[in-house]
């Protein structure tokens, strides 16, 4: 009898958690109120312009974080903040544990914008060009992602952001895999501008300063290969 009651007062232990995970996940309250994001965010956090990040996945410590940083006006966005500003502290939890528990989608095959040429009188690159170049670019990011740059002191992302740029959940890291490639571009040089975080302290300010355009790039394209 006893052991009956303790297997069913388990069962009931593990609905409920299970439970839980439902309404943390993808039926929970966080997908309602998640609604008015997907036209730029993407129904599930994975969006379909390279201008918008991609939410799914991410690490929730960071996103209850970004989302608190807009609406202190500590991150600088005038697309975010007042859309930041409307969510109380329950919303931004729920919203963040809906983005959380989805998974991030792999980027299609990579190329380069067609206006990548910096020289506008230089004839156009060809197509055979322009993947040798991207394949370049991708080496040349890879190396600083792992290495770092030991000439201009830029650190390796690796160190914070992992082998796999998988970040680091308890230290609030984002990830960065599969991110789209145009939104790192203009998030480092966000960071590097001063456009992102005015505050001086910043981690990524302090990287990003460093930074040569090329060498944004380049991270931008390895990291948004990888899945
Ligand atoms: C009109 C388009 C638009 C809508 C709607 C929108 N966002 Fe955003 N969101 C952006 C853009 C653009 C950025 C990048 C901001 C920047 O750094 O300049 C962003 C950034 C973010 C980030 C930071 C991501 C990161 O990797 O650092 C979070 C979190 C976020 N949005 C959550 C939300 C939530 C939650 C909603 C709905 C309440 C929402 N967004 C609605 C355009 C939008
Ligand atoms: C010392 C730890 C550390 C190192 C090293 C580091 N980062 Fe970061 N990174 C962070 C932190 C912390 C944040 C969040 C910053 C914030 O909240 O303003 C971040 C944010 C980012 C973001 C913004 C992600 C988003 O979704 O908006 C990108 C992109 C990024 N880092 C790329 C890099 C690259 C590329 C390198 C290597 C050149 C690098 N980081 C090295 C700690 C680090």
């Amino acid at each position: 009898m006893i052991k009956t009651l303790l297997t069913a007062a388990a069962c009931l232990g593990m609905l409920a958690s299970t439970d839980l995970v439902f309404a943390a996940g993808s039926s929970g309250a966080g997908k309602a109120q998640a609604a008015s994001c997907a036209g730029c965010h993407g129904e599930d956090g994975n969006s379909l312009m390279d201008g918008f990040p991609k939410l799914a996945g991410q690490h929730k410590n960071y996103l209850v974080k970004q989302l608190h940083m807009f609406k202190s006006g500590e991150r600088l966005a005038p697309m975010m903040a007042p859309l930041a500003a409307g969510l109380d502290d329950k919303a931004i939890e729920e919203i963040a544990d809906y983005y959380a528990g989805n998974k991030i989608s792999a980027n299609p095959p990579l190329s380069l914008p067609a206006d990548d040429d910096e020289d506008d009188d230089a004839p156009a690159k060809t197509e055979e060009q322009k993947k040798a170049e991207l394949a370049r670019l991708i080496a040349k990011g890879g190396d600083l992602y792992r290495n770092g740059d030991l000439k201009t002191a830029v650190s390796a992302c690796i160190a914070c952001h992992g082998p796999y740029a998988e970040g680091n959940r308890p230290a609030a890291y984002p990830s960065l895999h599969a991110q789209h490639s145009g939104y790192i571009i203009k998030t480092l040089t966000d960071f590097k501008t001063g456009a992102r975080v005015k505050n001086k302290e910043n981690m990524m300010y302090m990287i990003a300063v460093k930074m040569s355009d090329e060498e944004i790039k380049a991270v931008a394209y390895y990291i948004a290969s990888l899945k």
